[in-house]
């Protein structure tokens, strides 16, 4: 069965991060402030991420070779991922945000855990199931 890792993550992510750490006041700037930016925001690069692997959806026809392609698009999601929340941690140190930073790294872990855990599965067999088809 094919999963569709980080189907949702757009919802759940920003392309904004500094304004993430720095707080929600108006510093006045031309983008307008940031009072909301964490609510309803999508990720263009994530939603371009899914819109690729619905490409692939449509093109393969190959149950196994469409399972080795979800599981390398959820690998790209978690690698974004991983750039982002790796940025925002040093960031959030970098701006004394020591908390900020400790939640930042266990997201960060979580993303490193679960790209992990998609290359066992690639690796253990759906890319050499993909292969053979
Ligand atoms: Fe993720």
């Amino acid at each position: 069965m094919a999963a569709r890792p980080g189907a949702n993550s757009a919802e759940a992510h920003s392309c904004r991060p500094i304004l993430f750490i720095t707080g929600s006041r108006n510093n006045g700037s031309r983008r307008g402030g940031y009072q909301n930016f964490a609510a309803g925001k999508k990720c263009e690069a994530v939603l371009g991420i899914i819109a690729e692997g619905k490409e692939v959806i449509e093109e393969v026809d190959d149950a196994e070779v469409l399972d080795a392609g979800l599981v390398a698009f959820g690998q790209a999601a978690e690698h974004y991922e991983i750039a982002r929340y790796g940025t925002l941690c040093a960031w959030a140190k970098l701006i004394g945000k020591p908390q900020i930073a400790r939640l930042l790294h266990q997201t960060l872990e979580e993303e490193k855990k679960a790209d992990a855990l998609l290359s066992q599965i690639a690796e253990r067999s759906l890319n050499q199931h993909a292969l053979s088809a």
